[in-house]
């Protein structure tokens, strides 16, 4: 994406179905930038904003244009364009970004209303999250950095009945014919984003055991869009070559079905990407600094911060798989790019407000 510096804050957009790690995914970026997102004091407590120190982030729900009652009377699931006001999300995420204050409306996910809207100030660094960050042409120019969490069919299927069947009692059938109904919007307005995404971490079953589709052991791979300014993707041993490596052995303990990191070049969407992927799980998380020696490119501030964040979060998701390491390791580059980004415009406010 071209990075237009018209104001001061950095709007990252981040996209994934719901039910796909975006809120942890947001846990672990702030607490990289060094401070829990809490909602809005004082405010509506169904409000669906995070605000820490530096970074906000807005759920995109919020544009629904259609309540519930509305997509349910046309027909249109809350994945349809139709159902989303783009014309407003643009308005403010501009606004935002040029150092404007907007009232957000809020859409209620309890009562499936639309709320009276929240004042938001401009941030450091907006995050808008949700289902359509890089859908409407306007909005994506206006983004920074571009993320999408691309969540096999296989492993939303793990994931939902984890949460539906164990925590909200919904059965086993009733989950399968709420992925079937989303499929075609989802298919076509949302999975489309991934072309446009500077990073894409990508989760499939693992590959280290044969048929094997339960979704327990995660096969991810972290795709890193060459040339895009104030990204630098990460690499294993040498970058640009293409490596294969099985790390357990001395210094790491491995359970049956192991561990295989694979690093290299590829094309996505037409475009050159670096690829880093790995498969399987760690037994032990304080034996991450082994594989984190021998990443280079990771933007950590010291030696071992991206073992250290995990272990501080060894209790979210995908802690001892490639989906935790990954979004670490994806938070300390955006941290990054915020800081080059910032740099840049300390060293020529004059380009910076001209642009
Ligand atoms: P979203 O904000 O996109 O709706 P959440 O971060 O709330 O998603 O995650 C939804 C659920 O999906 C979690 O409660 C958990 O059950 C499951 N989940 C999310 N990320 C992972 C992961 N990396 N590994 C395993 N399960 C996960
Ligand atoms: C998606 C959207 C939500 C919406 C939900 C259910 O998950 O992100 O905003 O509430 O679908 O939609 P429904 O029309 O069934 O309320």
């Amino acid at each position: 994406l071209v990075t237009c510096s018209v104001g001061d804050t950095v709007v990252i957009g981040l996209a994934a179905d719901s039910g796909c790690g975006k809120s942890t995914f947001m846990r672990r970026l702030t607490s990289v930038f060094g401070g829990a997102a809490e909602p809005p004091r004082g405010g509506n407590p169904d409000s669906n904003t995070l605000i820490s120190d530096t970074t906000t982030v807005i759920c995109l729900d919020d544009y629904h244009s259609l309540d519930r009652t509305g997509r349910k009377e046309k027909g249109v699931t809350a994945l349809d364009p139709r159902a989303n006001d783009f014309d407003l999300m643009y308005e403010q995420v501009k606004a935002l970004k040029e150092g404007k204050a907007v009232d957000k409306p809020i859409y209620n996910h309890v009562t499936g209303l639309l709320d009276p809207p929240e004042l938001i100030k401009p941030p450091k660094i907006l995050v808008i999250e949700g289902l359509h960050p890089m859908f409407d042409q306007r909005v994506r120019d206006l983004l920074d950095f571009s993320i999408y969490l691309d969540i096999s069919n296989e492993v939303k299927f793990a994931w939902k009945i984890q949460r539906d069947m164990a925590e909200r009692g919904h059965s086993l059938e009733s989950i399968k014919a709420s992925i079937e109904a989303r499929k075609p919007d989802f298919d076509a307005y949302i999975d489309p984003q991934k072309q446009y995404a500077d990073a894409v971490i990508e989760v499939l079953p693992t590959q280290l055991i044969p048929g094997d589709n339960e979704g327990k052991i995660l096969r991810v791979r972290l795709i890193m869009k060459e040339g895009v300014k104030y990204f630098n993707p990460v690499y294993l041993f040498d970058e640009g070559s293409t490596v294969s490596w099985i790390p357990c052995g001395r210094k790491l303990t491995c359970s049956y079905p192991g561990i295989k990191f694979t690093y290299g070049p590829e094309t996505y969407f037409g475009h050159e990407v670096s690829v880093l992927e790995m498969d399987g799980q760690f037994d032990r998380l304080d034996e991450l600094i082994y594989v984190e020696s021998h990443l280079s490119n990771l933007s950590s501030k010291f030696y071992g911060e991206v073992t250290q964040q995990m272990l501080k979060h060894s209790e979210f998701p995908g802690s001892s798989n490639g989906t935790g390491l990954f979004q670490t390791i994806v938070g300390l580059k955006i941290r990054d790019l915020y800081e080059q980004i910032t740099e840049a415009k300390a060293s020529a406010p004059l380009q910076a407000s001209k642009a």
